[in-house]
């Protein structure tokens, strides 16, 4: 069993086998966030799925607090280590079990600089985290690729940017979902800024009967098993 908490833009919680992880959190200057940073719960890892300010947000920061490991591509974890985070690098096409589940990172097609002179460009990605028994896939900040034909029948739930502008449309985020067919999708980074407005009622139209939409306010949470 996997409880999902939306902390609004692209962060999740992920509960599940009595471990706690955080996808892209980004509470500190996110007006959707349902609680500030401080108010996490312990976390046993944080997954990035890129180094813009939205995605990145307060890792380093939480990383620092709770001796959680940031999982992310090579060179975004080494400018988070650098700063004084526990990290754990892979890359593209490559899974790790630990202790907090498995995790695999697959392709994104976006840009990875961190914001400032004070990083280096860091490579965006997907991430399919296995926990609970549940295979949950957040696609980071990507175009609609072809590659996500290859995640058919891997993934449970599928977390998709639908507002345009920096990532996939709801028309390419509905398109995206027929590739990978997952049981349940959930509409993330919309709604966050008027340069990302989206009616995730729309897109619930769009997916249509393809798969199971359900579209989570702010520090509302959705349980899978
Ligand atoms: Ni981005
Ligand atoms: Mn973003």
């Amino acid at each position: 069993m996997l409880t999902l908490t939306f902390l609004g833009h692209a962060a999740f919680l992920a509960e599940g086998d009595g471990k706690r992880v955080i996808f892209d959190p980004f509470l500190t200057g996110n007006p959707k966030a349902p609680y500030p940073a401080e108010r996490v719960p312990k976390l046993d890892a944080i997954l990035l799925s890129h180094g813009h300010s939205d995605h990145l947000g307060d890792a380093i920061a939480l990383s620092k607090r709770d001796g959680a490991t940031v999982v992310s591509a090579y060179e975004l974890v080494g400018f988070c280590t650098s700063q004084g985070a526990t990290g754990h690098p892979l890359h593209i096409g490559g899974a790790h079990r630990f202790p907090f589940g498995t995790v695999k990172l697959v392709a994104a097609i976006h840009g990875g600089a961190i914001e400032g002179s004070k990083g280096p460009n860091t490579t965006p990605c997907g991430i399919v985290l296995t926990l609970g028994g549940v295979r949950v896939y957040h696609a980071g900040d990507t175009a609609l690729t072809m590659d996500m034909q290859l995640l058919k029948g891997a993934v449970d739930v599928m977390l998709v940017p639908i507002g345009d502008n920096y990532t996939m449309g709801m028309e390419d985020a509905a398109r995206a979902v027929a590739f990978v067919e997952p049981r349940v999708v959930i509409p993330m980074h919309y709604n966050t800024f008027d340069l990302v407005a989206a009616d995730p009622q729309q897109f619930r139209r769009l997916v249509g009967d393809r798969a199971d939409v359900v579209i989570l306010e702010p520090g509302k949470t959705h349980t899978l098993s």
